[in-house]
């Protein structure tokens, strides 16, 4: 009996080996298959293939906030379908990294981004007098992209687990991420952006990249002065490839149609959670949210408000005939233009936004103020006295009260604008030059004014917050576009002059979309 079971306890075990070894047999050929590519440092992964417990993907931040969010969207796109964990580096607050080739970004986000290592090197008097990234070492800062944004829904509505690389500039097998289960020693890099045949890196079985634009030669070259992105994509199939891997990294990420997706169910509802709640509002900061919710309060609370954001830096650059004067010299924001040229300027502004806010808004903005109301006396009072007057905080506080009354009273569409601006935080300050804009929008406010009030107060809490300890940096600036988000992001409408990404952003902010906005 005792022999008997012994004999079949062996050959169990003898049948589960066997399974065993073909199992990971078929693995190894499909690796070997001819799909894959045969790049050189692939023949060294061969001989430790072998199947990582957990895969991760990173990527190299650059640009905007904006740009920084859409790649963050895209990694977790990616993460969704390649069933990996991401890696997410922190958020760059402030001056921006521009969007470089993969190798010099990777340079630039090792060697400049690291705070420790940059103050240390700056410490020498001679490079902090002349290295550029010593000189605008406190233009930025990081945060984790935690502290701003709830990154646990992520994980638990889609099952994408993301840990945040807090400490250190290393990615691949020198990554600096605490919580890594294994040592990373195989990485792949991929970015469409820089590297023509990551395009094509299923390729072809001979190893010869697919031939497009005559050869490798010539595309070596090609990257080497590239200045500017490539625009190749990776289709879905291409993705089967690299699944063996342990590490992707990739370059610049902010370009998601670049890397498609399979449409599967998942990945809609994921993108659609993306679209409404996932990512979307920066509100895990919980002072500074409480800050956002006291001003938008004071505007008159949850949709009573609009917001307009006017970049005249951009609106310069992108305007031939006033950035630069007669002799060419450029000319990059409102300071740098004569009276007139800021009034055309502005006038032109003023058109734009007239042009594209709410029709029903625009109608009320355009119809005379109802002489009865109090709004019109306080109008007609600041119309008579020196602006240094009327834009006093208590003058300012009177227009507010009477703005909100003639909402509340009269025309419950009556415009109420929280404004944002690269020029100056008062525009009330300057009827000479915002004249055109405030006789259309007179109830137009700022974080000057909340700061007048005492309503808006970061210094009271920024000091203390874990997350902002980067001595030297003006937080208070740095988290300004959050701040503006977070309030801008409860109004009725949001415009900016000119349009960009933040647009796009802003229009998820709001879960519920007026109906007279949605047609
Ligand atoms: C990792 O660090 C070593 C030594 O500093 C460096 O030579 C190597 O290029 C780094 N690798 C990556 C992927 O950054
Ligand atoms: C992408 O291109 C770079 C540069 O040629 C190469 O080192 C890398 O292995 C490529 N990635 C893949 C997945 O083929």
């Amino acid at each position: 009996m005792t022999r008997l079971t012994r004999l079949s306890v062996y050959l169990v075990a003898l049948l589960l080996f066997l399974f065993l070894s073909i199992s990971a047999l078929s693995k190894y050929q499909k690796v070997d298959s001819p799909t894959v590519s045969k790049t050189t440092n692939h023949d060294s992964n061969q001989q430790q293939q072998q199947i990582y417990s957990t895969k991760y993907l990173s990527w190299l931040p650059h640009g905007e906030f904006t740009d920084q969010h859409e790649a963050f969207r895209n990694a977790i796109r990616l993460g969704k379908e390649l069933d990996r964990t991401v890696i997410a580096p922190m958020l760059r607050l402030g001056k921006p990294v521009s969007w470089q080739p993969f190798d010099s970004l990777a340079q630039t986000y090792s060697l400049t981004q690291d705070k420790q290592q940059l103050s240390e090197k700056c410490r020498t008097a001679s490079s902090a007098t002349n290295d550029q990234a010593c000189i605008t070492m406190n233009d930025w800062t990081e945060i984790p992209w935690s502290s701003l944004f709830d990154l646990k829904a992520i994980s638990t509505e889609f099952g994408i687990p993301i840990i945040e690389r807090t400490q250190g500039h290393g990615w691949g097998t020198n990554e600096t991420a605490a919580g890594l289960r294994d040592p990373i020693v195989d990485v792949a890099v991929v970015d469409v952006l820089t590297f023509i045949e990551n395009a094509t890196f299923y390729s072809t079985n001979d190893g010869k990249w697919g031939g497009i634009l005559g050869g490798r030669q010539r595309i070596v070259k090609q990257h080497q002065e590239q200045q500017l992105p490539l625009k190749t994509v990776i289709r879905p199939e291409q993705w089967s490839s690299l699944q063996q891997r342990q590490y992707i990294q990739f370059g610049a990420l902010s370009s998601t149609a670049r890397y498609q997706v399979h449409s599967t169910t998942q990945q809609m509802a994921l993108r659609k959670a993306l679209n409404r709640h996932l990512l979307v509002s920066p509100n895990q900061m919980a002072p500074l949210k409480q800050q956002a919710d006291q001003v938008i309060a004071m505007l008159g609370g949850v949709n009573h408000f609009s917001s307009l954001r006017l970049n005249f830096a951009k609106v310069i650059a992108l305007d031939a005939r006033v950035n630069k004067d007669s002799f060419g010299t450029p000319r990059t924001t409102m300071d740098d233009l004569d009276t007139q040229t800021q009034k055309e300027v502005m006038d032109a502004v003023v058109l734009e936004v007239f042009g594209d806010i709410p029709i029903n808004q625009a109608v009320s903005a355009a119809l005379p103020v109802n002489a009865d109301s109090t709004l019109a006396s306080v109008l007609l009072e600041h119309q008579q006295a020196p602006s240094s007057v009327s834009s006093s905080p208590l003058e300012r506080r009177r227009l507010l009260d009477a703005c909100i009354n003639y909402r509340q009273q009269i025309e419950e569409r009556y415009p109420i604008y929280y404004l944002v601006n690269d020029h100056i935080p008062s525009p009330a300050s300057r009827p000479d030059i915002y004249g055109p804009l405030l006789s259309f929008f007179p109830c137009l406010f700022t974080k000057n004014d909340m700061k007048q009030w005492g309503e808006l107060d970061m210094t009271t809490w920024i000091f203390s917050h874990p997350a902002l300890q980067d001595k030297g940096v003006d937080y208070e600036r740095m988290l300004d576009v959050m701040l503006d988000v977070l309030i801008a992001g409860q109004g009725y409408s949001f415009f900016e002059v000119p349009n960009s990404p933040l647009t796009r952003f802003m229009s998820w902010q709001r879960r519920v979309v007026p109906a007279e906005h949605s047609q």
